[in-house]
C-alpha cells in the first residue's frame, strides 16, 4: 500500500518504503544513476534511480523529466548527512501526474523586471520559499503576542470615509457613486475599540497611494496596530520593545536555518535585546549633522568607488575570455552567470555612488524641523548596533491625532522605531491627543473637516482618557529580519507603483 509522507516526516520513516508527491526540483543523470531533486512545499529531496531490471521504468521515466515536473516518487527511505536535508530517496517507482518542459525560471539568473512578472512561478524557488516561511510564523507570532497579553482582535473597515494619516497618500474607491478610501489606517478606530475593550488590536491590509518607488514602499502593505487605554508615550514605548524582542525571539528560534540560507548576520539580531536606544528627533538631528554621519558616508563612498573598479576589471576579464578559444560549454555558462550577477551589482553600486554625495547632503542640511528621510534614517540606524526609538517629531510634519507636547508645543509625543543594520522605521507610534480642543485646534490647522470625524470626537466627549499606539508594517519587518535588499520579496505578489501583475 502506498504510504504518502511530506519531506519533513522522512527522518521518522528511515529504512521504509514510501511515496512523496511533489515537483522536480532539479534533475541529472550519470548514465547508471539519475538524480532527480524533488521538492513537495515542506522540503527538498534527493531521489536516486539506479538503472537496472527491475527499476528500468523509473530509471527512463526520471532521465527525461523537466524542471517542475509533477511527480509521485516512492522509494525506501536512507539517511545521509551529506544528503540535501539530511535524507536521501532509493526510488523503486515514479508515477509522473504531468511531464514539463520549459519552465521559464531556470537554475540560470534572471532579471528581476522577469521574475515578479512570473512571480506566480517565482515563488516555488528556493530563496522565496525561505522568506516566505519566516513572514507566515512572523505573522503567527504578531497575533501570537497581542493574544497572550490581553489585547482583543478588532477587525477595522477598509472602506475608510476620511483620511487616517494624511490626504496626499489617499486611494479613492467610487463606493455607489460616493468617494470613499482605501484604508491607510485602523488606528482611528481602534482608538474607538480600546475605551471598549482597554487593550485592543487590528490587523489587516493597509493602503498608501504614495508615489515613492523605493525599496520600502509598498502601495498595499499589512499592518498591526495595538491601542491602549490609559497610556502614555513611555506605556507605548515599552510595548513596542517587548513586543519586537518576541517576535526577533520566535524567528531566531524557528527559522535560524532559513536565515542562514537567505545570509542573514544572525549575531546582529540576537542583539536585539532590552533596552533599545532612545533619543528625541533634536538628538537625531544632531547627529545627522555631525561628524559620524559625515564620515560613516564618506566611507561608504570610498568603498563603493571602489569596489565600482573592482567589477569593472571582473567584467571586462569574463568578457574578453569568452571571447578567445577553446572554451567548454559549462565554463561559458558559469561566466555567462558571473556576469549577469556581475552587471547587476555595476547597476547598483553606481546608483550608490550616485546617491551617497546627496545623502550626505541632506544630511548635513537636515532641517531640524522637518521629518526624517529615508537616508537620513539609515544613518541613524546603521550607527546603532541595535533598534532605535526616536521620539518628539516636530508637531507639523506629523499626523493631527498626535498628543502635542507639554513642555513644548511645537513637538509632539510620537515614536518611530528604527531598525538597525540600516533598516530604518518599522514602526511608528504616539500618544493620541485626548483632549477635545486640542484636537480640533489641529484639524483646523490641517484644514480637516469637522463634520467627516464627528464620530472620532465623540471619543473625546464621553469618558476621554490619555491612551496611545502604534503600527508595525509586516514587510518592513520581514525584510530587516531577513536581512533583504527590497521589499518587493516580502510579500506574495507585491503591489507597488506601477505594478499590479500578477
Ligand atoms: O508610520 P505610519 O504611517 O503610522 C500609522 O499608520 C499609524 N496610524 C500607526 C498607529 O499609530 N496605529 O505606518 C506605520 C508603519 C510604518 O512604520 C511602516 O512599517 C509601515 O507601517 N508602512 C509601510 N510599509 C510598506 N510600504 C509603505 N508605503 C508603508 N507605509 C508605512
Ligand atoms: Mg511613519
Amino acid at each position: 500500500m502506498q504510504r504518502n509522507v511530506s519531506i519533513q516526516q522522512l527522518k521518522d520513516h528511515v529504512g521504509q518504503e514510501v511515496t512523496l508527491r511533489g515537483w522536480v526540483f532539479n534533475s541529472r543523470s550519470s548514465g547508471k544513476l539519475a538524480f532527480l531533486i524533488v521538492r513537495d512545499g515542506t522540503g527538498l529531496c534527493q531521489c536516486v534511480v539506479e538503472k537496472k531490471d527491475e527499476t528500468a521504468a523509473a530509471f527512463a521515466a526520471a532521465d527525461k523529466l523537466g524542471q517542475e515536473s509533477s511527480v509521485e516518487v516512492t522509494g525506501t527511505v536512507r539517511a545521509d548527512e551529506r544528503s540535501l536535508g539530511g535524507y536521501e530517496l532509493s526510488i523503486r517507482a515514479i508515477s509522473v501526474l504531468q511531464a514539463v518542459d520549459g519552465f521559464p525560471i531556470t537554475p540560470k539568473p534572471h532579471g528581476v523586471e522577469f521574475l515578479f512578472k512570473h512571480r506566480h512561478l517565482h515563488f516555488r524557488s528556493r530563496r522565496q520559499w525561505h522568506i516566505l516561511r519566516v513572514r507566515h510564523t512572523l505573522i503567527d507570532e504578531i497575533r501570537g503576542y497581542f493574544n497572550r497579553n490581553g489585547f482583543t482582535l478588532i477587525d477595522t473597515p477598509i472602506f475608510a470615509p476620511s483620511a487616517g494619516e494624511g490626504a496626499q497618500t489617499l486611494f479613492s474607491v467610487d463606493y455607489f457613486g460616493e468617494p470613499v478610501f482605501l484604508a491607510q489606517t485602523g488606528q482611528l478606530y481602534v482608538e474607538a475599540a480600546c475605551m471598549a475593550f482597554s487593550k485592543v488590536y487590528c490587523f489587516g491590509p493597509t493602503f498608501r497611494a504614495e508615489k515613492s518607488k523605493t525599496r520600502r514602499h509598498l502601495t498595499e502593505f499589512w499592518m498591526v496596530e495595538p491601542e491602549i487605554a490609559y497610556a502614555d508615550l513611555n506605556d507605548v514605548i515599552a510595548l513596542a520593545e517587548d513586543f519586537i524582542c518576541s517576535i526577533v525571539q520566535r524567528v531566531l528560534r524557528d527559522h535560524r536555518a532559513d536565515l542562514e540560507f537567505l545570509g542573514r548576520d544572525i549575531a546582529s539580531l540576537e542583539r536585539v535585546q532590552k533596552p533599545f536606544y532612545r533619543m528625541t528627533h533634536k538628538q537625531a538631528a544632531e547627529i545627522l549633522h555631525g561628524p559620524r554621519a559625515r564620515e560613516l558616508l564618506e566611507r561608504d563612498l570610498a568603498a563603493k568607488t571602489a569596489r565600482l573598479s573592482e567589477i569593472e576589471t571582473a567584467i571586462k576579464e569574463r568578457e574578453e575570455k569568452l571571447r578567445g578559444q577553446g572554451i567548454k560549454e559549462w565554463q561559458r555558462e558559469k561566466m555567462n552567470a558571473e556576469l549577469h550577477d556581475l552587471r547587476e551589482e555595476l547597476d547598483e553600486v553606481r546608483i550608490d555612488v550616485q546617491n551617497i554625495p546627496h545623502h550626505m547632503k541632506l544630511a548635513a542640511e537636515f532641517d531640524p524641523n522637518g521629518d526624517l528621510g529615508g537616508s537620513d534614517e539609515t544613518i541613524i540606524s546603521r550607527l546603532h548596533d541595535r533598534p532605535v526609538f526616536v521620539t518628539h517629531y516636530p508637531r507639523d510634519c506629523k499626523a493631527f491625532y498626535m498628543k502635542r507636547n507639554a513642555d513644548d508645543s511645537t513637538r509632539v509625543n510620537n515614536v518611530d522605531l528604527l531598525a538597525h543594520d540600516g533598516y530604518g522605521e518599522i514602526i511608528g507610534g504616539s500618544q493620541r491627543e485626548e483632549n477635545l480642543d486640542a484636537l480640533l485646534e489641529r484639524m483646523r490647522e490641517e484644514s480637516l473637516k469637522e463634520s467627516d470625524y464627528e464620530w472620532y470626537l465623540d471619543l473625546r466627549r464621553f469618558g476621554t482618557v490619555p491612551h496611545g499606539g502604534f503600527g508595525l508594517g509586516v514587510e518592513r519587518t520581514l525584510a530587516w529580519l531577513c536581512g533583504l535588499k527590497h521589499i518587493r520579496e516580502t510579500i506574495p505578489f507585491p503591489r507597488m507603483m506601477g505594478k499590479f501583475y500578477p
